[in-house]
């Protein structure tokens, strides 16, 4: 039903409207009778929860970053069976992000390019949002990640960072520092250790009890990733995300001209899965086996989770294929990780 959907609806429109879209629906569904009967249908089994973090999840799977920057979904996200909710990225000041369009499907690749720029209301919105949730429902798993505002220079990023840790932190089950998005100036290369490891000291101590995690970018040679994952372990932080989206473009199906025009941005979807699992190995290799790994990139069907879990990871993300498989996604690999 869903794939006709939207080969012959949604795929017509506009991508970014057509997430607008998706997100009011959403909404929708996280007010109370909604959020019960979807719940009903969707929710994980008790044996299916995960212990990590000091927190106990539903389910393995959660969404992503960037799905709901501004903490306005969780609750019908969580009524729809994903078993945590990354918000963000929230940046300490609000911005607009880049000028639209600014995400662009790679229907033949199962892709999409984004160069969405951290597009958030900010940390005292997202705040109040959550301060709201904490209250209305308390169950819901909720990380926090967060990111450097565009206006700030990259020798002051550690400040920023921090003020949005001092605000979100308390609020949060978790928080991951974002070094990774490729859609802001000069944000990458907080990933070197030098620039990383203060940048993870001061937010890790801004932080207090809450677990903190790191979530870094595909792009980076395997000795930079077990580098990064040797500096979180002395650090003390409680885990790595791995990955964000990606900048290279290869073994793409879609026409060329296609991916040329849609122009710079982080690729997601089905293309990241190979490298996705290379760097979930190296990553497991570099951190004590308690250490939490949460894996996303390229991730599908149930299959794809389990391989993940199967592959060392903690816990499994996935953002883009959501767009492809629509609202049933989450229920359906919480149902075929049972079988
Ligand atoms: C993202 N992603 C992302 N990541 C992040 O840390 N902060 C963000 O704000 C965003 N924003 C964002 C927007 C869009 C439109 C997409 C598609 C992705 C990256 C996302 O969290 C994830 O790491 C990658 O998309 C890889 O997972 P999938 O999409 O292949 O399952």
């Amino acid at each position: 039903m869903y794939p006709l959907l939207f080969r012959h609806v949604l795929s017509r429109f506009d991508p970014e409207f057509a997430h607008h879209a998706a997100m009011a629906v959403i909404r929708v569904l996280g007010i109370r009778p909604f959020a019960w009967a979807a719940r009903g249908l969707t929710a994980p089994r008790a044996d299916q929860a995960v212990h990590a973090l000091g927190l106990s999840f539903p389910s393995p799977f959660g969404v992503a970053a960037g799905f709901d920057k501004n903490a306005v979904g969780v609750r019908g996200l969580d009524a729809l069976g994903f078993g945590h909710i990354e918000v963000g990225t929230v940046t300490a000041i609000a911005q607009d992000g880049n000028p639209k369009p600014r995400l662009f499907r790679l229907v033949a690749d199962r892709a999409v390019i984004n160069r969405m720029g951290f597009n958030n209301a900010g940390a005292r919105a997202a705040e109040r949002r959550l301060s709201a949730l904490r209250r209305r429902a308390p169950r819901a798993v909720i990380g926090v990640n967060i990111g450097k505002s565009r206006v700030v220079a990259v020798e002051d990023a550690v400040a920023d960072y921090v003020a949005s840790a001092v605000r979100l932190a308390p609020l949060a089950d978790y928080l991951a520092v974002n070094v990774s998005s490729p859609n802001t100036p000069g944000l990458r290369g907080l990933q070197a250790v030098e620039t990383l490891a203060p940048l993870l000291r001061a937010v890790k101590h801004a932080a207090g009890d809450t677990p903190l995690l790191v979530k870094i970018a595909p792009d980076l040679p395997d000795e930079e990733i077990t580098a990064i994952a040797r500096l979180a372990v002395d650090e003390g932080l409680a885990g790595i995300i791995a990955h964000n989206t990606t900048i290279s473009r290869e073994g793409l199906r879609t026409d060329a001209r296609v991916v040329e025009a849609a122009g710079a941005g982080g690729l997601s979807g089905a293309p990241l899965k190979q490298r996705s699992l290379e760097v979930l190995a190296v990553v497991r290799q570099a951190v004590p086996g308690d250490f939490c790994v949460i894996a996303v990139g390229g991730v599908e069907t149930a299959e794809d989770v389990q391989e993940r879990l199967d592959a060392g990871a903690t816990l499994v993300q996935g953002y883009t294929a959501f767009l492809y498989r629509g609202p049933l996604w989450a229920r359906q690999i919480n149902r075929g990780l049972r079988r």
